[in-house]
């Protein structure tokens, strides 16, 4: 596992330091899609981290690079679903606006896969939005393997629809 140092090119690392705060706050306000009390809600899973350790139920990977003007390129959230053996919700994936179509995203979501997996099949969860705006994030998912298990209609407002996506991670070989 990393330091909190950034350090180049890109590297991922798993530990929580205070400045993570507001590095994933400017990496989800940059990305244009989440409203300032969403950007509120990411800072404040960090602060939970922090604050409880692992009990917090949420687990992080970031994305960073030293050479880059933001340095840190992206991060993801995730943890275990509430009362769900085996299904790990995957919180948050975001990609600083500048580092897009990179592979940052494909970084950052394959080092989960290999977190969440574990001696039984896990099911990893995204939600996301029906809105015409999301469709770049559907068509991540569904490149990278997802399938859309569930629509909650007008979930969000009138016409715009939950849309839940998983992906089942086959158990973990054994050396
Ligand atoms: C969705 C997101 C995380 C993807 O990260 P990224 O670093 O841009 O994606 P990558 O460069 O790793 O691309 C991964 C794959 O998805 C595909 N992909 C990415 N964006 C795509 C798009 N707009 N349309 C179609 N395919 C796309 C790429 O072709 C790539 O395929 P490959 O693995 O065969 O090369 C990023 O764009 C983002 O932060 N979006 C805004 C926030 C968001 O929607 N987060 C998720 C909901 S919380």
């Amino acid at each position: 596992m990393g330091t909190c140092a950034a350090t180049r090119p890109l590297t991922l690392r798993e530990s929580v330091c205070p400045e993570d705060q507001r590095a994933v706050m400017d990496v989800a306000a940059s990305s244009g899609f989440f409203s300032p009390e969403e950007v509120e809600m990411a800072g404040s899973l960090v602060e939970e981290r922090l604050r409880d350790g692992e009990p917090s139920g949420y687990f992080f990977v970031f994305a960073e690079s030293g050479a880059q003007t933001a340095p840190m390129a992206g991060f993801a959230c995730y943890g275990p679903a509430t009362y769900a053996a085996d299904w790990v919700d995957l919180y948050w994936i975001a990609v600083h606006q500048s580092r897009r179509g990179a592979g940052v995203g494909s970084a950052l979501l394959e080092r989960v896969e290999q977190r969440v997996r574990g001696p039984r099949a896990t099911t990893l969860v995204a939600e996301t939005s029906s809105r015409g705006q999301y469709r770049p994030t559907r068509a991540f998912y569904e490149h990278k393997g997802f399938a859309l298990i569930a629509m909650m209609k007008s979930f969000y407002a009138p016409g715009e629809h939950k849309i839940i996506y998983a992906k089942r991670l086959a158990p973990q070989d054994r050396p």
